[in-house]
């Protein structure tokens, strides 16, 4: 066969898994299933405000100046939001991004060349996987560990940080799956472990606003208040509206005044080279910051009353335990381990119910499924019904 024209960025393998097929096939039998994996928050039956994007036929939207870190009043709006949550940034040290996912891919490349290292979070998001791929970055893990609540093994960053072509840790605060926030004192000993090495830290905020513990929010570590080394806090509409279709995200730089200054300098570049934002959506962001916030209550009432009502069946059976989380749009079970987690969650489909199985998400060993705390209540406990159910009866 002759060579083909294609970068090893994007895996030569692009077939779907078990899962994927079986719920395909469900699907084409036009069987009815209940799907715990859904974490698009515009398909969970939320109650959007009528009036919630009239603000997108701003005239200001007719005018195209190029900025790129996007209008100085979207960026302002963006600055208010973080002072919502009592976090203090200058609009100045705020780029507008169309995305959490693009938001990482400039920072790949004002952080790190081809070959360098970033270290991620396991158990996490899957999609680190693909975004360091696509930029030519590696990965490196550290871990998580689980005692009643998640915290990070230093003992994991230390060795995942000896090499010298390490340049960024990510950290998600609230983490998907674990729920686990970043405490303070993580944050302080990461600061110091980064700071003296050039590692910039690099913390997804994307679910900051949702805590399922009462006061977890308040007693997370806050990556804008370190002073030194470089940081980067990041967020974005999808999650804190619940409005991913509208593609506005942001990074926030944060650190030694010195860094931060040659960062901006940098970014400023890579910005302009993509110009990504439309206008019309930056002329409606303070808008939709500001109107969003009756969706975002809808989605806080939703995964707590969810989170509470899986906590209540899994007491009824004693194979299964609920993980503690403490934030987040999604809850671990631990299952008996009797099959795989893959045949488990194939099993699961033909029950009518689809949910992950744990090592989508990289938990440490088997058996876990993971679930989302968004679906509609009631379709939520029939589903969490039908995999109890099934769990009782192997
Ligand atoms: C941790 C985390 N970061 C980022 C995103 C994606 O955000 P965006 O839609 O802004 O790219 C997700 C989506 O599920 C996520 O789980």
């Amino acid at each position: 066969m002759s060579r083909r024209p294609f970068s090893s960025r994007v895996p030569a393998e692009l077939g779907g898994n078990r899962l994927s097929q079986a719920i395909a096939s469900a699907r084409s039998a036009g069987e009815p299933l209940i799907d715990l994996t859904q974490s698009n928050p515009t398909r969970v039956d939320l109650e959007y405000p009528d009036y919630l994007l009239s603000a997108l036929a701003d005239e200001r939207g007719l005018k195209y100046e190029p900025a790129p870190f996007g209008l100085v009043a979207a960026r302002q709006a963006v600055a208010r939001d973080y002072a919502r949550r009592g976090v203090e940034v200058s609009s100045d040290h705020i780029a507008l991004t169309a995305s959490t996912s693009e938001a990482y891919s400039l920072l790949f490349k004002l952080l790190a060349d081809a070959g360098d290292l970033v270290l991620a979070p396991r158990p996490s998001y899957p999609l680190f996987d693909h975004l360091a791929r696509l930029d030519a970055v590696a990965l490196r893990y550290y871990d998580l560990e689980y005692h009643d609540g998640w915290t990070i093994d230093m003992a994991s960053v230390e060795s995942a940080m000896l090499s010298e072509r390490t340049r960024a840790i990510l950290l998600v605060s609230p983490n998907n799956p674990t729920g686990s926030f970043v405490s303070r004192q993580e944050l302080t000993a990461l600061t110091a472990l980064c700071a003296p090495r050039g590692i910039a830290i690099v913390a997804d905020e994307v679910f900051a606003d949702y805590q399922i513990r009462p006061g977890a929010c308040v007693d997370a570590g806050r990556v804008m208040d370190a002073r030194e080394g470089l940081v980067f806090s990041l967020g974005g509409l999808s999650k804190t509206v619940g409005l991913p279709q509208i593609k506005l995200g942001w990074m926030a730089v944060g650190g030694a005044a010195s860094l931060v200054a040659d960062a901006l300098a940098r970014l400023e570049l890579i910005c302009d080279t993509y110009l990504s934002v439309s206008t019309p959506i930056q002329a409606a962001a303070a808008e939709l910051l500001t109107r969003g916030a009756a969706v975002r209550k809808q989605i806080q009432t939703r995964i707590a009353a969810n989170y509470r009502a899986l906590a209540d069946l899994i007491q009824g059976v004693p194979s299964c335990t609920l993980l503690v989380a403490d934030g987040g749009w999604s809850a671990i079970v631990r299952v008996p381990s009797i099959g795989t987690e893959e045949d488990l969650v194939v099993d699961l489909v033909s029950k009518g119910v689809i949910v992950h199985p744990g090592y989508f998400f990289d938990l440490p060993h088997e058996s876990f499924l993971v679930v989302s705390l968004l679906p509609a209540e009631d379709q939520f406990v029939e589903g969490i019904r039908r995999v109890l159910r099934h769990i009782e009866s192997l």
